[in-house]
């Protein structure tokens, strides 16, 4: 295989197993990634970045409760003559391009919630021998005029090749709701870092740094041999991370400081940020509700 060919980047995972506790009760029946910013579903939006960054194959590691995901990517005979009946030829389009031509899914059940770790090593036989992206929805990522997150990581990655996270500053004090990288001291400032460690959800005194890894992943398929070694790790999952605190061991991994804003849409409080963040950009509502929030604010005075 030549260098262009490994890395290449055409298969993604979608982990979607999660039972969204955090978003209780309106993940009770429904699927927090089905959960919609304005109109779309967060599993939509992380699609939609993943097909933009050269996705061919989308993979999704589901569980008993994530029907709707499935039919969301699926087509709807029903609605769509009813649709093509009425006229309604705009909706019917937006329908219609919720899954492009060229573009397949798969769906592998997770039995059990045993961690994110677990998820992806469900999805091994799909992948093969090849890199892959692992994309987590309820981190919405709105990336910056270089492109969207993952876009900007495919770009990093076919240079620097191995493994790839991306990665964000955050406050030392929140450290322990994320993977948090060690760069090594040469590359520490820099826009790609090389990895000299990683450890999951680390109290802040024990944080290697305050760089956080999110939702988004380039892996090589090497992952997998120490995903099967990896034991039970933080909360009493497999984690990833700690699957990559091995990989390192081997083979380089590095982490991306992207451009862009990330919302943590596992969160009640990220997930508003997200909405309003993204109702002020949609063509269809953004000069109404820019009207109301300002009329809101200044009642609020
Ligand atoms: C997972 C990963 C963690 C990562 C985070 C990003 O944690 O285990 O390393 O930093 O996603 O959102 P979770 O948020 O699923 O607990």
């Amino acid at each position: 295989m030549s260098t262009t060919q490994t890395r290449q980047v055409t298969k993604a995972i979608f982990p979607v197993a999660g039972l969204g506790t955090r978003f209780l009760p309106a993940t009770k029946a429904n699927p927090k990634e089905m959960l919609p910013i304005v109109d779309k579903p967060l599993i939509q939006y992380a699609v939609e970045e993943a097909i933009a960054a050269g996705i061919t194959e989308l993979i999704f590691v589901t569980s008993s409760s994530k029907r709707a995901i499935e039919d969301h990517f699926d087509s709807n005979f029903e609605l769509e003559s009813n649709l093509i009946e009425r006229g309604k030829l705009d909706l019917l389009e937006i329908v219609r391009d919720i899954l492009p031509a060229g573009v397949s899914c798969a769906y592998i059940r997770q039995q059990s919630p045993r961690g994110l770790g677990h998820a992806v090593l469900c999805a091994r036989q799909l992948i093969g021998d090849e890199p892959f992206a692992v994309l987590l929805a309820d981190d919405l990522i709105d990336g910056a005029d270089g492109g969207s997150c993952l876009q900007q990581m495919v770009a990093a990655y076919a240079m620097c090749g191995g493994s790839l996270l991306a990665v964000q500053s955050i406050a030392r004090s929140e450290s322990a709701k994320y993977g948090i990288i060690a760069p090594t001291p040469a590359s520490a400032q820099q826009t790609l870092l090389s990895l000299s460690g990683i450890v999951e959800k680390p109290q802040p005194a024990a944080a290697p740094s305050t760089l956080a890894v999110v939702g988004r992943y380039i892996l090589a398929p090497r992952i997998f041999d120490f995903l099967a070694a990896t034991a039970v790790g933080s909360g009493g999952e497999i984690q990833l991370t700690d699957a990559i605190a091995a990989l390192l061991q081997r083979e380089p991994v590095h982490a991306l400081r992207f451009t862009g804003k990330r919302y943590d849409c596992g969160s009640k409080l990220g997930y508003l940020q997200a909405t309003l963040v993204y109702a002020m950009k949609h063509p269809e509502v953004a000069d109404d509700f820019r009207e109301y929030l300002q009329e809101f604010v200044a009642c609020q005075k």
